[in-house]
């Protein structure tokens, strides 16, 4: 009989592999991202269901402006259907959307859209999907510690109550627990400016499965080895 597996509250993955996946298909890479966009809609329902309480992906990184333009009005279509058919759902649904990363270089309508989704959501009771847009741990750092230092100047915050959760009230996902897991798909083993300071204490988990085929059942597999991991060194 297998183990009981007990959920994480929070799991981050790295959602790689999308161009081999559509490469090994004679597919584009945008029908690749495709197929990555529906994997990750059906593995967000089937983890709500199953109670998880955060899900934070990377959809679209800092770097990602550099891929070429027919990739990147590609991937920026899906987000816009994705977030679309969240907003559509929104009644049945009790999912809570959030986006993390810069908004200023992200197209009005996809912003607005983005902004009406997450506020529609605020409240839900579900699972908190945190897509990462735009989205670099350095530049989310650098953001925050430039917050920060004009909280400091204004006299928001002072000398004596600054701690690290002080701090992290500044990231973009203040209010959210760290993960406690972290899957990257596709074989590679690199973190590519990923939550690097939420991740701190995470327990990382790589699979040479590409993203499309990683379905439930897999992330499964992924908490029984984060489990065993935390019976083995847990305190
Ligand atoms: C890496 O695959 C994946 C990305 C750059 C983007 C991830 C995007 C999605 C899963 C779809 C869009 C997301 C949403 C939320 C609608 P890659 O192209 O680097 O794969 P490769 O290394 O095999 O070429």
């Amino acid at each position: 009989m297998k183990d009981k597996v007990s959920l994480p509250e929070h799991i981050a993955i790295i959602m790689d592999g999308n161009g081999r996946w559509a490469k090994k298909r004679f597919l584009t890479k945008t029908a690749g991202h495709k197929a990555g966009a529906q994997n990750l809609r059906k593995l967000a329902e089937s983890a709500n269901k199953a109670g998880l309480k955060y899900l934070s992906v990377y959809a679209f990184s800092t770097e990602n402006w550099k891929r070429s333009p027919a990739e990147i009005d590609g991937l920026m279509n899906l987000l816009r259907g994705y977030i679309q058919e969240y907003i559509d759902d929104t009644k049945k649904n009790d999912m809570r959307v959030m986006v993390i990363g810069r908004r200023d270089r992200i197209s009005p309508d996809l912003r607005e859209k983005i902004e009406y989704l997450e506020k529609l959501t605020a409240e839900k009771p579900g699972l908190t999907l945190v897509i990462a847009l735009d989205y670099g741990a350095r530049d989310e750092i650098f953001r925050a510690a430039k917050k920060f230092a004009k909280a400091c100047g204004n006299g928001t915050i002072t000398g004596d109550n600054i701690d690290e959760e002080v701090f992290s009230d500044f990231m973009d996902t203040a209010g959210i627990p760290d993960p406690q897991l972290l899957i990257r798909t596709s074989g590679e083993e690199r973190l590519s400016n990923f939550m690097m300071w939420q991740i701190a204490y995470s327990e990382l988990y790589f699979t040479d499965k590409l993203w499309p085929d990683f379905g439930f059942e897999d992330m499964m597999e992924a908490v029984r080895v984060y489990n065993a991991r935390e019976r083995r060194f847990g305190g």
